[in-house]
């Protein structure tokens, strides 16, 4: 079973996906975040990160957000250009803004824009396209229409995160309408949403043999040492888990220390990594609370298991 980083905006960005695959290992794919247009051309900051002079991991995929065939035919174009062979589309973004103007899981329900994105990738042999969706907008069957055109489409994999926009990250996840469109698709699907522990890997494998992989994002923040130990076949105590936190987080620091100009960027930005964390809520309390690098890192040398 194949084992995917998701892509977190204003997480797992180049440092954290390059410096995941050094410590960590274990991954056979990371996703950029999206990029998508920004005032006519493609983002220039998202570009940068894709394009960061820090070595990309094996397996590492550019994802486009777009609300129709021009501007993800933009997108694609820029992408081919720089040299990249495979490229992620977004169906599954939930932000409303994003999704009103048609965008990630907005696109969802423009079938007939589908229709032409669908065009352009049968046309392009040379590139490996996958899709990253969720069952809908407001309803867990809004994925029907766009069924038969995504079938139809020669993709590596589709990524399925079984909840609608209007529930955002929260909520059950709806196991059968995962079941049903997967079934529906015909390809190669990735399973996505609440994957914690090794134990959630396994599970998956054993409920859905026909599995092409699982995708973790927040579980992975959590716990970046998920994939590796799935594939020690082992878990690793506690202890061990953090060690391996402290020592991505330290690589992080040293890496963005002289890019950010100002504590005030380096800490903010520092203390987003440990947001997710495992840790006990009292310690990630106190390093949120740190008003200066010098408050963080005495917080980041105090915590413990
Ligand atoms: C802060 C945040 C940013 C995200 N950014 C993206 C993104 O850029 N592209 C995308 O396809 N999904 C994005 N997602 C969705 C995740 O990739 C993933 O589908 C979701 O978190 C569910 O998986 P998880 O339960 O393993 O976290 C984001 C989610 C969060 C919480």
């Amino acid at each position: 079973m194949k084992l995917f980083v998701a892509p977190l905006q204003g997480y797992t960005d180049a440092p954290f996906r390059h410096f995941h695959n050094l410590v960590f290992g274990g991954a056979d794919g990371y996703f950029s975040p999206f990029l998508r247009v920004e005032k006519g051309e493609p983002a220039r900051r998202t570009m940068r990160d894709i394009l960061s002079p820090l070595p990309p991991p094996p397996g590492f995929v550019p994802q486009v957000i777009f609300k129709d065939a021009g501007e993800f035919a933009m997108l694609a174009e820029t992408l081919k250009s720089a040299g990249f062979r495979r490229i992620d589309l977004n169906m599954g973004c939930p932000f409303p803004p994003q999704v009103r103007k048609g965008r990630g899981a907005g696109f969802l329900l423009r079938p007939a824009e589908l229709g032409k994105v669908a065009e352009y990738v049968a046309a392009d042999s040379e590139t490996e396209y996958s899709v990253k969706m969720r069952l809908g907008v407001d309803d867990p069957g809004d994925w029907k229409p766009l069924a038969g055109i995504l079938r139809g489409m020669p993709l590596a994999h589709v990524t399925i995160h079984p909840r609608t926009a209007r529930e955002q990250y929260r909520g059950e996840l709806h196991l059968d309408g995962f079941e049903e469109l997967a079934g529906a698709l015909g390809k190669p699907v990735v399973f996505n949403g609440e994957v914690l522990s090794p134990d959630d890997i396994a599970r998956a494998g054993a409920r859905w043999p026909w599995l092409h992989g699982v995708m973790a994002g927040r579980g992975l923040l959590a716990r970046p040492s998920l994939f590796a130990e799935w594939r020690g076949g082992e878990e690793w105590n506690p202890a061990r888990r953090l060690e391996g936190v402290v020592r991505l987080h330290a690589l992080l620091l040293d890496h963005y220390r002289p890019l950010l100009c100002g504590d005030a960027q380096l800490l903010a930005r520092m203390k987003s990594f440990w947001e997710y964390s495992e840790l006990p809520h009292r310690q990630v309390k106190r390093i949120a609370k740190a008003r200066s690098m010098a408050d963080y890192e005495e917080a980041v040398r105090g915590v413990s298991v």
